[in-house]
């Protein structure tokens, strides 16, 4: 790999073919990426499915290839159902391989050529036809090198059935990974009450395909959704680090005693909250009707304030803010972390379980709630991490990792440096 300092002029028409997964946690920053990829120069195609498509007028500076549905997979799927989104991941790598493949060969054929194709992680099944095109695929994974490490050793521990087995909770908080004894077993991500077979084929393809891809890991705006900016309005009335801001992704659901708990809690915690519930994020109601009549106005006496979807970068680094209640999907964990926010986890499924044990118990930026929704543990960690002297710590961690993540932004940073090899290491094919 190359060290030079890159000129655009090196880099200028080279086409770059970008295959996001269409996830708003895993589009959002595919399409950062390749925005900093075009403004070295590369000219960028975005080669999508016609289910959550992105929008080319957020970034008209690219092109944009939909992929031809000629199967069923692309129709069937429901974003805020885990199980369903898992079973689309594992359709579409399969059903999909051949339309894939089809307009590579399109796109190599033409006057630029490809320099280099570049999926999400789940995309398994490109891998073998980049190689059969002698093409150099380049894994983007939105989630962290340690969950990767444990969603590798998922497959084997599945296999010798060290997941399913074991019932008694006290005995899988001990348990320990075989193969990799600093991991437990607890710590592995999850997929309760999904298809274990499909599950654990989607992770192990995903993990095969990214070994055998270019081992580099990379990291405007790109929502699905309407971002209600009266967030921000409704922020400005109030005091420095002083409001909890709520949010569960684009994915997690809830059911009705569970939304209800949350509700309670920040009723009880009497700290001002922003709290997005997306709509169907409720099991069984299409918004809010669950919640108890005059909750916003007599209960939390208008401390509080509900949206559908909120600018959540923007609110996360407007100075009101004090704490983040999240799910810790990546995308979430790094954007608190790059703002300073102290973090209460929840996680539901997948890597965020690990993300919210490295917040919690690793770098030690935040809580995770032992029994995730429950009024009074919750009303105890928000007023531990925003107000209570038991948090000063943690808010004092978190503004030296705001510090070193910022540091890792700017020239001759980590990521920035990252950046910089990963165009060099591109043009180097
Ligand atoms: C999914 C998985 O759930 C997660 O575990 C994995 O790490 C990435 O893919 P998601 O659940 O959507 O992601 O969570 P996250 O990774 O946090 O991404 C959510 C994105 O939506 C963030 O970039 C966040 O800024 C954005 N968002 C969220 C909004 O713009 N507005 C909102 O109201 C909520």
């Amino acid at each position: 790999m190359s060290n030079n300092n890159t000129t655009t002029t090196d880099t200028k028409g080279r086409c770059l073919v970008l295959l996001p997964l269409p996830f708003q946690g895993h589009l959002s920053p595919m399409l950062q990426l390749a925005n900093i990829l075009h403004s070295k120069g590369f000219s960028i195609t975005i080669l999508h499915t016609s289910f959550n498509s992105p929008n080319p007028n957020n970034y008209p500076h690219f092109n944009y290839v939909p992929i031809p549905d000629t199967s069923e997979a692309n129709l069937c799927v429901s974003s805020d159902d885990v199980g369903k989104v898992i079973r689309f991941m594992h359709d579409v790598n399969i059903n999909l391989v051949d339309p894939i493949r089809g307009c590579l060969e399109r796109l190599m054929s033409e006057d630029k050529g490809v320099a280099c194709l570049i999926t999400d992680a789940q995309w398994s099944c490109t891998q073998s036809v980049a190689e059969g095109l002698k093409l150099p695929r380049i894994v983007h994974r939105t989630s962290n090198i340690s969950s990767f490490r444990s969603f590798a050793a998922y497959p084997a521990s599945h296999d010798k059935g060290c997941v399913q087995s074991i019932s008694d909770e006290e005995t899988k908080s001990k348990a320990l990974v075989p193969g990799l004894e600093s991991l437990k077993v607890e710590a592995l991500p999850k997929f309760h009450a999904y298809d274990a077979e499909v599950v654990s084929k989607v992770i192990e393809r995903m993990v095969q395909a990214t070994k055998r891809a270019h081992a580099y890991f990379a990291t405007s705006s790109s929502s699905l959704l309407e971002q209600d900016k009266t967030s921000l309005s409704w922020l400005n009335k109030y005091p420095p680090k002083s409001v909890l801001y709520v949010s569960f992704g684009s994915i997690v659901k809830v059911d009705e005693s569970q939304f209800l708990e949350i509700a309670w809690g920040l009723a009880n915690s009497k700290q001002p909250f922003l709290w997005v519930v997306r709509p169907r994020s409720i099991e069984g109601s299409e918004w809010l009707e669950p919640l108890p009549n005059g909750f916003l106005d007599r209960i939390v006496e208008g401390r509080g304030y509900i949206v559908k979807w909120a600018p959540q970068q923007d609110v996360l680094a407007h100075p009101a803010i004090g704490g983040f209640w999240t799910h810790n999907g990546w995308n979430s964990t790094l954007e608190s972390i790059c703002e300073g926010v102290p973090m209460i986890c929840s996680p539901s499924f997948g890597d965020q379980i690990p993300n919210a044990r490295h917040v919690s118990n690793v770098w030690k930026i935040g809580v995770e709630l032992e029994h995730r929704f429950k009024r009074r543990e919750i009303e105890s960690a928000i007023k531990k991490v925003m107000v209570d002297d038991e948090g000063l710590q943690l808010r004092n961690k978190i503004i030296d990792l705001k510090q070193i993540a910022s540091f890792c932004l700017k020239k001759g940073g980590s990521s920035y440096s990252s950046l910089e090899d990963l165009v060099n290491y591109i043009l180097s094919f």
